[in-house]
């Protein structure tokens, strides 16, 4: 698979099982919410991947300020990934955690979407190599 087929396809994945995990979330099915996250979790770390080897095919310094602040948002985004888990597994624990749950849930969420569209952004910036 080449690198913009690999990115696509799991680009694609991820979105997928992302949306399965806010409506299991929602519908409060927990067993199918964590399986649903699991895929979430693998696609987006594949996703990562092949945006890096994406990446190396352009001159992304030529696309000026968006670069830095593309991989800026992507670090943060990362790391909220982690607040998102924390957070689940802390509902989990408490039910009542449930409503705070879902509003980093859905920040992430939001985050992620500004990362995508910068990432696109740089790319359409950035001339081949
Ligand atoms: C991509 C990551 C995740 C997303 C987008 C997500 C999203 C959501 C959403 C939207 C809700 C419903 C909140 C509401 O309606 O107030 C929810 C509920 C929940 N989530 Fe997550 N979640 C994620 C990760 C996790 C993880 C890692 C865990 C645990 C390890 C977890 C455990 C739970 C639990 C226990 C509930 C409540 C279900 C119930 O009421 O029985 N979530 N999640």
């Amino acid at each position: 698979m080449n690198e913009t087929t690999g990115f696509i396809t799991t680009l694609a994945a991820t979105l997928i099982c992302l949306g399965g995990a806010v409506m299991t979330g929602r519908a409060a099915k927990r067993r199918a919410h964590l399986t649903w996250v699991s895929g979430a979790v693998l696609f987006l770390a594949t996703t990562i991947h092949f945006a890096g080897e994406l990446g190396k095919l352009y001159e992304l310094e030529a696309a000026g300020w968006i670069y830095p602040f593309h991989l800026l948002l992507a670090q943060v985004t990362s790391v909220a990934y982690l607040v998102v888990i924390v957070s689940g597994v802390a509902t989990l624990k408490k039910a009542g955690r449930r409503k705070t749950h879902g509003r980093i849930a859905y920040s992430v969420l939001g985050l992620t979407v500004i990362t995508a569209i910068t990432g696109v952004w740089m790319i359409l910036k950035a001339p081949l190599l």
